[in-house]
């Protein structure tokens, strides 16, 4: 939605100055002051733009602003002076109205500035295109050109245009420029030969000397110092900010050819050499002084020089066929010179702007016309003189222009839109414009009548003859005219007249008014002119041709500037105005001050007060019914927020309603008009109330429907969280219920099935429970028992600890079955011969284990049987073979001697049968005992190896003698004993040999029986028992306390 904006919004002060209340001087300048303080430095008059000059450059000329202006209507943006130029150019190019831009305001005040803003807008705004481009940049190129000829620094500003200047932009139907024409007036000539303080020439003087080359200088015979020139002011030359020789480069390009611009630069250069010339007095025989050139070598080369320097020294008169001449003295001739040099630059000025003209001008039709007119505005000095005469008959005339075309474009509306014209009091200037221009007897009337008269012409009888014909015009003041109220009026002096001119009054010294009128060019002159070697001087002074000699006197400046005037006048009445005043804000060119009485000055000059009132005779506001109406329909209910009807009924019905009183306002066709600006203000104000109660409404609702819309979101998103809580909650409860159940269930069908089961369980379950449990438990025994079993050597002991008390018997069996079983398994492991080995060993253990002392000893020591090696020995060959049977035991023992307890070396040899004794020596047999003779053996109970051999009493099968017993010691005993207990079992036969083992047993020998008798005696000869015979029938043996260990054999 496009925003609407209007004028009236964040003004500061008021933006258009129709608004203020109240309307006095003071008022407009505080409101003025206001807005510049704040950059504002456009004002609005109704359509007319006030424009201060800032002295620096403001942010509000970017392309941004140009798009932000354009094509927006004039009061709908704060005031600007694109909003001016948009406003000309759109009615220029949509509804076909011709257009003129009135810029005024005094030197310096930015009338050339805004004249250049006017144009650089519409050039961005309007069409595009090569050609159109190429068009636009030559209407802004010949800028430079006309500034470097027509500008020159003043105090009051360093680029002040010396003329006035009006430019007709051509455009086609499209509103694409075509070209354009330029028109000049009154350039300040008297500037070339004279500048006052503190000022300098025309620019291009400065510009030529210090921008062009060497070679161009030479060639013009010029001279780069500008010291040595008598027409160039030296204590202002140089102007900071000014870049004369920048500048004269751009003066270059406005398509001009080369030899052009030469011959243009030849007569610049040539004025300057017009201001070297110098006089001397000569006497002539006459007695008066002729003025002769001084120095014939300050000739100006262009210029023929011996005419130029008659026409210095005589001045020809022509009156009535006749020729008269005359010599002109010093004075006349310095005069001469200078009104050639100043006649010479103004006629070149004039054919520059021809030139540029010529070279913009429109080849197609043309369409339509924008017209901008850059004028020096009022001017009042302490000294005013012709010039200012004549400038401010020009703001008159422009005056006159806008009231015309003020007034009648408000009574064209005012017809237009169907309302009653009331008369409208304001002060109309046409009056003083009668003064100055009535052709009858208005003031330049009188001066070109006094400047033709014959007879002697003085400015003096010029003020006679005003004094006379103009004493009874109200706004004519003389201190000599006839109306006496001003004879003592000391404020007018004697030689000058006063104006009071629509913008205030002003004196003019009446000094030069008629030489200024005159502006004579002697004939001799421009005949000296005309002879000259150079085209362009030819061309500039055609009446000095003496073929076409033209007696009448060329018209006088005050005329030609009145038809020229009247010539701009109707150019301008047949446009649409658009007016920008410019306003000095302060004469030291600073930014930011505001010197209020100068600016009052100017407003007074600028009759802007007039403006207003004019412009706020009838009413002082108008608007359309519709943006009327969408501005302010919010202050009435019924069209609040919408009107559904035509706008012009919304706007009564509103104004109405807002009981405005009915003379305030007039319904127009397509307007609305208000007379004071208080209604407009009135509305304004009810405006911003009712925007700010609204924008709280506003605010309200939308803060409303925010925080309600946050609310229903919080609150869709709380179902949302809600109800994914509840289905977790709901399921977990669910689940929990569900396993609780199933525990219910179970135990309730556990407890049912029990009941209903509990008869059987009676009768069985306590048995068949019994069973597994004890089932349970072998498994677990056996299991426990496999793992832990010890290990296979017969000689462990170790044997896993009882689990129950009940498993006890069963525990010990299984101990000894295991125990049997390993010692089976070891005994499968051995070979017959170990069997036998074992069986011995077994035996000797079962005769005498725990009987003997000497046992534990023996049980270590394997059984070997044949110590001797019997049948390997050659020594025992003979005994050997002496025997019939296997030896099965062969070893060495000591045979007791029963005399005396000592002991001999006896072989001991035990076969199947028998026993024998053989010497140790010579192996020769001593006594064999056959086994079955053998009743017993005896053995003592202690460590001792002593044994004894008894015999059966009768003894048949002895082979040997009778001997008796045999008391016999070996070292192994225990295996002797028991072999021979196993020879006599093994013999089925015989009867067992027994064993006796007692510490006292009776041996046979001979015929007496003899008690050997053990004893325990403390160890002597070693270890070993030693035998002594104590009597006939004791023989005492002694054993060792300790065990004897045997030796070995
Ligand atoms: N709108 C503006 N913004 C900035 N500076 C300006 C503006 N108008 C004028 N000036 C300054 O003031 C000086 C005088 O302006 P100018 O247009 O030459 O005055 P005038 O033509 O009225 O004598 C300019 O050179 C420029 O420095
Ligand atoms: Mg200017």
């Amino acid at each position: 939605m496009e925003v609407k904006t209007s004028l009236l919004d964040n003004m500061i002060g008021v933006g258009d100055m129709v608004l203020l209340e109240p309307l006095t001087e003071d008022s407009f300048l505080e409101n003025l002051k206001n807005r510049f303080d704040h950059n504002e430095i456009y004002t609005y008059i109704g359509s007319v733009v006030i424009s201060l000059n800032p002295y620096r450059s403001l942010p509000i000329y970017t392309p941004e602003k140009v798009e932000e202006y354009r094509n927006r209507n004039f009061y709908e943006l704060s005031p600007h002076i694109f909003a001016l130029a948009d406003e000309a150019y759109r009615s220029l190019r949509d509804q076909d109205k011709d257009q003129c831009i009135l810029i005024t305001g005094e030197s310096g005040a930015g009338k050339t500035e805004a004249s250049k803003l006017v144009m650089s807008y519409v050039a961005a705004v309007c069409g595009k295109g090569q050609e159109v481009n190429k068009v636009k940049e030559q209407l802004l190129q010949s800028n430079p050109v006309l500034e470097a000829f027509g500008n020159a620094k003043t105090v009051r500003n360093d680029n002040s245009s010396r003329f006035g200047k009006y430019m007709d932009i051509e455009f086609d139907f499209k509103g694409d420029p075509l070209g354009g024409v330029i028109s000049n007036y009154l350039l300040e000539k008297s500037r070339v030969v004279k500048q006052p303080r503190g000022e300098r020439n025309f620019h291009i003087f400065y510009q030529l000397l210090s921008g062009s080359s060497d070679d161009t200088l030479k060639k013009l015979k010029l001279d780069r110092d500008v010291g040595k020139y008598n027409y160039l002011s030296l204590d202002s030359a140089v102007v900071s900010g000014l870049d004369d020789a920048a500048n004269f480069r751009t003066v270059r390009i406005v398509g001009f050819m080369e030899d052009e611009m030469q011959s243009v630069l030849e007569l610049v250069a040539a004025v300057l050499k017009l201001g070297n010339i110098e006089f001397k007095p000569e006497s002539r025989c006459n007695g008066i002084d002729e003025s002769r050139v001084k120095d014939k070598n300050g000739r100006v080369d262009l210029l023929v020089g011996s005419v130029l320097e008659r026409a210095f020294s005589y001045r020809t008169v022509e009156a009535k066929m006749e020729k008269v001449s005359t010599t002109l003295n010093v004075a006349q001739a310095y005069y001469a010179r200078d009104a050639l040099a100043k006649n010479l630059y103004s006629r070149l000025f004039s054919w520059l702007i021809t030139r540029i003209n010529g070279s913009i001008k429109v080849t197609k039709t043309r369409h339509k016309v924008m017209g901008v007119l850059d004028i020096y505005g009022f001017e009042i000095f302490e000294d005013n003189s012709f010039e200012q005469f004549i400038i401010n008959y020009c703001n008159e005339k422009l005056q006159q222009i806008f009231i015309e075309l003020t007034l009648r474009e408000e009574q064209e509306e005012y017809i237009r839109e169907g309302i009653e014209w009331t008369n409208i009091e304001y002060f109309n200037n046409a009056i003083i414009c009668d003064l100055i221009e009535n052709n009858k007897n208005g003031i330049l009337a009188m001066l070109d009548e006094e400047c033709l008269r014959p007879g002697t012409v003085t400015d003096e009888t010029f003020l006679d003859k005003l004094n006379t014909v103009c004493a009874e015009h109200q706004h004519f003041e003389s201190r000599l005219s006839k109306n006496s109220k001003f004879l003592t009026d000391h404020s007018l002096p004697h030689n000058c007249f006063r104006i009071q001119h629509y913008a205030g009054k002003v004196l003019y010294g009446v000094e030069s008014f008629v030489d200024k009128n005159n502006d004579l060019l002697y004939r001799d002159l421009s005949q000296a002119m005309y002879k000259a070697n150079h085209s362009l001087i030819k061309q500039l002074f055609p009446e000095g041709n003496p073929a076409k000699v033209n007696l009448k006197r060329p018209p006088t400046a005050g005329f030609q500037f009145k038809a020229s005037v009247g010539t701009l006048m109707g150019n301008l009445q047949t446009k649409n105005p658009n007016y920008i005043r410019c306003i000095k804000p302060n004469d030291k060119k600073a930014s930011h001050v505001f010197t209020e009485s100068l600016v009052r000055h100017q407003l007074r000059y600028l009759g802007l007060m007039e403006n207003v009132r004019v412009r706020r005779a009838g009413y002082a506001f108008r608007q359309p019914y519709e943006p009327c109406l969408e501005r302010y329909k919010m202050l009435c209910k019924k069209t609040w927020p919408h009107w559904r009807g035509p706008a012009r009924e919304g706007v009564e019905v509103l104004l109405t309603d807002l009981q405005v009183p009915a003379e305030e306002f007039s319904y127009g066709r397509s307007k609305i008009f208000i007379r004071n600006p208080r209604t407009l203000f009135f509305l304004e104000e009810k405006r911003k109330q009712c925007l700010e109660d609204l924008a709280t409404l506003i605010q309200k609702i939308y803060r409303g429907w925010k925080c309600r819309s946050h609310f229903l979101l919080l609150k869709k998103s709380q179902i949302v969280v809600a109800a994914w809580y509840r289905r977790y909650s709901q399921q977990k409860k669910y689940q929990k219920i569900k396993s609780a159940t199933t525990v219910v269930q179970s135990y309730a069908r556990g407890w049912q099935v029990r009941r209903e089961y509990r008869k059987f369980f009676r009768a069985n379950a306590g048995k068949k429970i019994y069973n597994f449990t004890i089932q349970r438990i072998m498994q677990k025994y056996f299991v426990g028992l496999k793992n832990n079993m010890p290990s296979m050597s017969p000689v462990d002991k170790s044997w896993p600890a009882r689990p129950y008390l009940f498993l006890d018997g069963a525990h010990a069996a299984l101990r000894r079955i295991f125990h049997l079983w390993r010692c089976k398994k070891y005994r499968s492991q051995f070979t017959e011969e170990k069997k036998a080995v074992y069986e011995e060993k077994l035996e000797a253990s079962e005769l005498f284990k725990d009987k003997k002392a000497l046992y534990p000893s023996s049980v270590s020591q394997p059984f070997k049987g044949d110590y001797l090696e019997i049948n390997k020995n050659p020594k025992f060959q003979k005994l050997n073979s002496a025997l019939d049977d296997k030896v099965l035991l062969a070893d060495v023992v000591s045979k007791i001697n029963r005399a005396n307890g000592k002991g001999s070396a006896r072989i001991f040899l035990l076969t199947k049968k028998s026993v024998v004794l053989a010497d140790q020596k010579t192996g020769q047999v001593k006594a064999s005992v056959v086994l079955s003779d053998l009743a017993s053996v005896s053995v003592s109970t202690q460590t001792d190896g002593f044994f004894a051999l008894r015999l059966k009493e009768v003894s048949s099968a002895v082979s040997t003698p009778v001997k008796g017993d045999f008391l016999l010691s070996s070292e192994h005993l225990i295996e002797i004993i028991t072999k021979l207990h196993r020879v006599g079992a093994a013999n089925a036969d015989k009867e067992k040999i027994n064993v006796d083992i007692s510490d006292e047993f009776l041996v046979q020998f001979k015929h007496d029986k003899v008690c050997v008798k053990f004893i325990q005696g403390s160890p002597k000869n070693g270890n070993n028992a030693s035998c002594k015979r104590k009597n006939n029938r004791l023989l005492e043996v002694s054993v060792p306390n300790t065990p004897s260990t045997p030796s070995t054999p």
